[in-house]
């Protein structure tokens, strides 16, 4: 993909529907009792991956109108079948680890495997706790990489603090939680996205939250419902990212998902000097969205780091480019778990500043940017095959000297098939 300088970018855009949420409203309208209508349910590869391992497991899922609603016939709690083939996840570190906690309660044997990558990443923060409840469950280097196998059975609730702050974890074992006798108990270090258990209480399954405490009794069956999707904020970033860097921008996103657990970015490019605005707060379905309104304006480097890291942990890749456009030098740490993303995103997005000629060093937790007010030099740019990093490399093609080659930009449609022609019709020249 070849990305040529732009003057500025204007109009409107609505980002595609929210992933993490598009995967959870699959999953949970499979085990729910009665039909799950999911409205802007975001189709692209990562969540067609659940859509397909929930079809292997027995449950029907259909669109009638080309994804606007995506609608799911619940098979209740213990309905699931074993699935004749292996379970294929993809790319997608959401459908493995929430499935694994799905399946450990499940009287049956199934297989997960992944992707390259995925195959690569760590699994034993899941295995572990749910090893722990009494599912079986055996893999590569002691079961902490895929292909997984599961065996699942009776499970018993453990009460569990999280080693680390990770949502899909937790999710993990808010799902065999469901199949537990007694009280699943999870306590966060620190909050992440909580949209398992918003979704969870849509549907009528009791949830007791205490700081950072998590009780849920095991036994109880979700109601299906409509699910609204609302726009993801982390396909948004890359637009809001690019409109305040590129000078004379003006940007609108709306129905952008403002969860609080995922709207880190807004407050870090506040920080730095964006101008932007939300306007139109409301609630979709159970989660609250908005319209983000943002002008280009000069940028100011900043620190990012503790509590703030899992609230735009899926971000650094599209803040290291403004933190590359901005005055001074930008520190983020307290990020290791970037190293275990799609790619090591430590590393791919240092390389990428480094070919895009900006100053940037790596640390085992983060990374330093010297911001610089040149256009950025002309590059090809490798994507490591991970979706994010490719679309950062696209924003910085638009602040560049010269046309910018991404490598392998096909991984772009994991999370966001339409970003190239979006970007496309943004641009004034
Ligand atoms: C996600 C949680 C985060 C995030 C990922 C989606 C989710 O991962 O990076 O893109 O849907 O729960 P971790 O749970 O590994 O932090």
């Amino acid at each position: 993909m070849q990305v040529t300088p732009a003057q500025a970018l204007a109009g409107t855009v609505q980002p595609p529907g929210d992933k993490s949420i598009s995967h959870r409203a699959l999953m949970l309208g499979a085990i729910a009792s009665g039909q799950t209508v999911v409205k802007n349910f975001l189709p692209a590869q990562d969540c067609f991956s659940t859509w397909q391992c929930l079809e292997h497991l027995g449950v029907k899922i259909s669109s009638p109108d080309h994804y606007q609603t995506v609608l799911v016939e619940g098979r209740g709690l213990n309905g699931l079948q074993e699935p004749e083939q292996v379970l294929d996840a993809g790319n997608s570190g959401t459908t493995i680890r929430l499935l694994l906690g799905l399946l450990s309660g499940q009287q049956f044997f199934s297989v997960l495997t992944g992707d390259a990558s995925l195959r690569r990443r760590p699994m034993d923060r899941v295995v572990k706790p749910l090893q722990a409840m009494g599912a079986q469950i055996a893999g590569r280097q002691a079961a902490s990489r895929a292909p997984l196998a599961v065996q699942g059975g009776k499970l018993n609730a453990i009460s569990y603090h999280l080693p680390v702050a990770s949502a899909q974890l937790k999710s993990a074992l808010m799902l065999a939680g469901l199949y537990c006798q007694g009280v699943m108990e999870i306590e966060e270090p620190v909050p992440t996205r909580d949209h398992t258990e918003k979704m969870l209480q849509y549907m009528e399954v009791a949830i007791y939250k205490e700081q950072n405490w998590l009780r849920l009794p095991g036994g109880q069956q979700p109601v299906g419902k409509e699910i609204c999707v609302p726009g993801d904020i982390s396909a948004a970033a890359f637009f809001l990212v690019a409109a305040a860097c590129l000078p004379g921008s003006r940007l609108v996103c709306r129905n952008v998902g403002l969860n609080p657990a995922r709207t880190g970015i807004i407050d870090i490019l506040k920080q730095m000097g964006a101008r932007l605005e939300i306007r139109n707060q409301r609630l979709y379905g159970m989660e609250p969205v908005g319209d983000i309104y943002i002008e280009s304006s000069p940028l100011q480097a900043v620190v990012i780091a503790g509590e703030t890291i899992p609230r735009l942990i899926d971000e650094i890749p599209a803040l290291a480019i403004a933190a590359a456009r901005a005055s001074g030098v930008t520190v983020i740490k307290d990020a290791a778990e970037l190293r275990v993303k799609e790619s090591d995103r430590i590393a791919a997005v240092v390389k990428l500043l480094n070919n895009l000629g900006v100053k940037a060093q790596e640390t085992p937790d983060g990374m330093i940017i010297h911001g610089t007010d040149q256009p950025f030099r002309p590059a090809e740019l490798d994507s490591y095959g991970d979706h994010r990093i490719a679309m950062a490399g696209a924003i910085a093609g638009l602040m560049a000297q010269a046309p910018v080659t991404i490598r392998q930009p096909e991984c772009m449609a994991i999370s966001f098939p339409d970003f190239e022609n979006i970007l496309l019709s943004l641009r004034t020249q």
